[in-house]
C-alpha cells in the first residue's frame, strides 16, 4: 500500500510517499481502507517535534506514519472483535493505536471506532474524532446549561468549531474569540457574539461568564479567572507548553466566590463518537470543511493546517488517484 512516511521531524515536506506492507490488525483490531483523514493541530505537534512529542521520542516522530482521525471502510477484523465486519463504514481515532491514518490502510483498536451512517459522508465523520471529541467533552465537563453566557476561547479552531455549535445546542449564549479573519467563521458556527484576541483581551469584557473554555490557554489562571461570574468555571483544553502545572495548581484550590479551574482529560470514546455522527445526521451540528485534497496533495493540507488559517477542518482523500476527489461533502 501507499503511505506517507516521516522520518524527521520539521514541516510538512519531511512527508515522502512510499509503498509499505500492509498492516495486519491485532486480535482486538480493525483493518481499514482509509478514505478520509482530517488534520488536527495534534498531527501538525507531532510532525514539528512539539516539546511534549520530544519527550515520547527525540529526534523524529514515534511513528512512521502519522495521521489520527480516520474514516474508511473495514476491510480485515481481529479475532476478538465483535461488533463490526467487512464492508461497513466506520470513522476512529487512532492516536491509542499507534496512528497511521497517512496511508491508503491503517489499523486501530476496534473500541476506538464507531459506524457512519449512510447519510453522513467519509469527510464529514473524518472530522469528528479528535476536534469533536474534545468538544463534546469539555462542555460536558464543564456542565453546560441552558441561559449561561458561555465563552470559547480558540472558538475559529477545530475544536473551537464544535465547541461553539454544541454550545449553542445545549441552549447557552456563546461567545466566540479568535483572530480577525475567523470571526465570520465563528458566527456561522453559530456564535452570538465574537471577539478578535488581539483587539479584545476577553477578561476585560463587562460580561462575565458561566463558563470559558479555552483551547488555547496562554495566561495564568488567576488572570482568566477574572473573566467568571462568581461559581463559573474554567475549563482548560490545551495552551502553552510551561502552563498544565500551573492550571494542575489552581484546579487543586477552593476559593470563597466557588470559581473553579478544570483540566480536560480527553478520552477516546466509542461511544461519544456515536453521539455526535448521530447529531451530525441528525443536522443538529454540521462539519465545516475548509477543503477536501486529493491523496495526492497531502502535505499541502498539512502545510495548510500548519499556518492555522482553516475556517474549518482541511480533509485529504486517501484513495489515490481517485476520481471521487471533487470538494465537499458529498463526494466522499
Ligand atoms: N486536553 C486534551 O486532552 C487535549 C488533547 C488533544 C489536543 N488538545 C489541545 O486542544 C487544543 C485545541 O485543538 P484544535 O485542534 O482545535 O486547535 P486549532 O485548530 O489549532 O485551534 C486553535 C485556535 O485558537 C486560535 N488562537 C491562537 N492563539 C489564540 C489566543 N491567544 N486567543 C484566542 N485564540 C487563539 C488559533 O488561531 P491562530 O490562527 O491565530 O493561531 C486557532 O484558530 C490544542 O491546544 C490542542 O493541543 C488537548
Amino acid at each position: 500500500m501507499k503511505a506517507y512516511i516521516c522520518d524527521k521531524y520539521g514541516a510538512a515536506e519531511n512527508l515522502h510517499l512510499e509503498d509499505v506492507n500492509l498492516p495486519a490488525p491485532k486480535s482486538d483490531e480493525i483493518l481499514i481502507q482509509v478514505h478520509a483523514t482530517s488534520l488536527n493541530s495534534w498531527d501538525w505537534d507531532k510532525l514539528r517535534g512539539h516539546v511534549f512529542t520530544r519527550f515520547e521520542s527525540f529526534k523524529a516522530p514515534a511513528h512512521r506514519i502519522l495521521g489520527g482521525d480516520a474514516a474508511g471502510i473495514v476491510a480485515a477484523v481481529g479475532d476478538e472483535v465483535e461488533g463490526f465486519n467487512v464492508g461497513e463504514r466506520v470513522f476512529g481515532d487512532l492516536s491509542e493505536s499507534g496512528w497511521g491514518a497517512f496511508a491508503e490502510y491503517a489499523t486501530g483498536k476496534a473500541a476506538n471506532f464507531a459506524k457512519i451512517p449512510e447519510t453522513v459522508s467519509f469527510a464529514e465523520a473524518a472530522t469528528l474524532p479528535q476536534a469533536g471529541l474534545l468538544a463534546l467533552q469539555a462542555l460536558r465537563t464543564a456542565n453546560v446549561q441552558p441561559c449561561m453566557h458561555v465563552l470559547i476561547n480558540g472558538g475559529g479552531g477545530g475544536a473551537g468549531m464544535f465547541a461553539i455549535q454544541l454550545a449553542k445546542y445545549y441552549g447557552a449564549t456563546v461567545h466566540g474569540v479568535d483572530n480577525a479573519e475567523k470571526l465570520d467563521a465563528m458566527k456561522s458556527f453559530g456564535a452570538d457574539h465574537v471577539y478578535d484576541y488581539k483587539q479584545t483581551d476577553f477578561t476585560d469584557l463587562t460580561q462575565k461568564f458561566d463558563i470559558v473554555i479555552d483551547m488555547v490557554a496562554q495566561r495564568s489562571p488567576a488572570h482568566s479567572l477574572r473573566a467568571l461570574k462568581s461559581r463559573g468555571r474554567y475549563m482548560v483544553v490545551g495552551g502553552k507548553p510551561f502552563n498544565p502545572l500551573r492550571m494542575f495548581l489552581a484546579s487543586r484550590k477552593t476559593r470563597e466566590d466557588g470559581k473553579s479551574v478544570k483540566i480536560l482529560m480527553w478520552n477516546n470514546s466509542a461511544e461519544d463518537m456515536a453521539k455526535l455522527v448521530k447529531m451530525v445526521q441528525d443536522r443538529k451540528i454540521r462539519c465545516f470543511i475548509e477543503h477536501v485534497y486529493p491523496f495526492e496533495q497531502l502535505k499541502s493540507a498539512m502545510d495548510a493546517q500548519s499556518k492555522f488559517l482553516a475556517k474549518g477542518k482541511h480533509v485529504v482523500h486517501m484513495i489515490p488517484n481517485s476520481e471521487q476527489n471533487s470538494p465537499y461533502p458529498t463526494a466522499i
